[in-house]
């Protein structure tokens, strides 16, 4: 079979070489790919949002299945223009994937069915955003409803503060069209979870849980970035939680979708906060999260391709969908300055036989360099947490760029929760 994968970082990378186990996949092309992927499909320089050149290559190549990863060629309809051509896709259509695409359309969607969520106010009037903001209780969280790079939440700590992000969103258009209209919402607290989960729009079948950390520094502190490394499973996410998830957010989500006559086809994922009143959706991204799909498809004991072919024929009831019961941890190097400025160009040296998923990387000259914020994520399993931590954090030593930058406490604060 012909392979062809949108996207071009670790994600991909991960998927990619999940696809390539199986035997049935001869030939992948990634679309761009990136310097570190082009050991393990064929690189084609070709943005995942161009959607004509996407097509025409699909076409061209007589592709016999494609698997569209990233939010942007979702969300702007690049599952629907190759499924016209009669290219068998993986990854929602554009009717479905408005559950990433907006956030004031997932919140109405949450409320209609009762799946609980944080208690919200979605405003198109700037003013209205501002007279609203002068009783709601503080903090208080401002939401760009379209996409906006996981930049567009902004969690206020004071009314001012709040004010601004409505007057950066909605007059400044920091992100451009995606903040002419916004949610304001309930700050909720508690543990946070990434729950990635198959569906055909009939059957859901949630994968091993995971963590993120998102933002840049130990400890949890500094700017919020697309994610500085993950561990599965989760330990918040016992399996009494992923009971009442399954019967309160997954499956009423499915439902929900195919009642409003967007039934969701690929990989949905559920960011859930595991709040005091019972387990709450935080956001729904219509794809696999970066850097969850690194540390959960090494865990994935089942076949990838025969999954997603499964989905696509809507027999996802049919497939093995099996997980080992160890642990990954996933330890993302970034350039040091990101998710700010940061320097470029610095050549990479990296184990072969190891698991490292590349995103910000490029060939030059015949040689790997940086060429992004987040560099690469290496990946280590094993039977313990702390032993896949360990593992991760020792492989990282065998990688080197100039100005290479890691957080030292993936996994940290999930090693306490396992002790409790
Ligand atoms: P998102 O871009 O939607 O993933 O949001 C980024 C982060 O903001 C989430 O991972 C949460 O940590 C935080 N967040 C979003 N919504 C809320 C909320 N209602 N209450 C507390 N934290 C939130
Ligand atoms: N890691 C969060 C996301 O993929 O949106």
């Amino acid at each position: 079979m012909k392979i062809m994968v949108v996207g071009g970082g670790g994600r991909e990378h991960a998927i990619i070489k999940k696809l390539k186990e199986n035997k049935q996949a001869e030939e992948i092309f990634a679309l761009p790919g990136n310097g570190g992927i082009a050991g393990d499909a064929a690189c084609v320089d070709i943005g995942a949002k161009d959607i004509p050149a996407i097509v025409d290559f699909a076409v061209k190549e007589r592709i016999d299945f494609a698997v569209v990863a990233p939010d942007d060629p979702l969300v702007l309809g690049a599952v629907d223009a190759l499924q016209a051509k009669g290219i068998k896709t993986f990854g929602p259509n554009k009717k479905a994937a408005i559950i990433e695409g907006s956030k004031a359309f997932s919140k109405d969607l949450m409320k209609k069915y009762n799946i609980p969520t944080a208690s919200y106010e979605t405003f198109t009037d700037m003013e209205a955003a501002i007279s609203y903001i002068e009783s709601c209780p503080i903090p208080v969280v401002v939401k760009a409803d379209g996409l906006a790079l996981g930049k567009g939440v902004i969690i206020a700590e004071t009314r001012e503060q709040a004010r601004q992000a409505v007057r950066d969103m909605m007059e400044d258009k920091v992100f451009g069209e995606s903040g002419s209209k916004v949610v304001i919402e309930e700050f909720l607290t508690g543990p946070e979870v990434s729950v990635l989960s198959f569906t055909d729009g009939k059957t859901v079948v949630p994968m091993v849980s995971s963590m993120d950390h998102k933002r840049a520094l130990d400890g949890d502190k500094g700017l919020n970035t697309g994610g500085m490394g993950t561990i599965a499973p989760n330990p918040y996410y016992t399996d009494e939680i992923a009971k009442v998830c399954m019967d309160t957010i997954f499956r009423p989500t499915i439902e929900a979708m195919n009642k409003e006559g967007r039934t969701f086809t690929g990989c949905l994922y559920f960011g859930l906060m595991l709040t005091e009143n019972g387990p709450k959706v935080i956001e729904y991204n219509c794809r696999f999260g970066d850097p969850e799909t690194q540390v959960v498809l090494p865990l994935l004991e089942s076949d990838l391709l025969d999954i997603m072919l499964k989905i696509y024929d809507g027999k996802l009831d049919e497939a093995e969908v099996k997980f080992s019961d160890k642990y990954a941890c996933c330890v993302v190097m970034a350039s040091e300055g990101y998710p700010q400025k940061y320097e470029t160009g610095f050549e990479i040296t990296m184990p072969a036989d190891k698991n490292i998923y590349t995103a910000g990387a490029k060939l030059k000259d015949g040689k790997l360099v940086t060429g992004g914020g987040r560099v690469l994520g290496v990946t280590e399993t094993d039977d313990t947490l702390k032993g896949a931590i360990d593992a991760a954090y020792e492989t990282v030593k065998s990688v080197n760029f100039e100005n290479a930058y890691f957080r030292t406490d993936i996994g940290q604060r999930a090693l306490i929760a396992e002790r409790k």
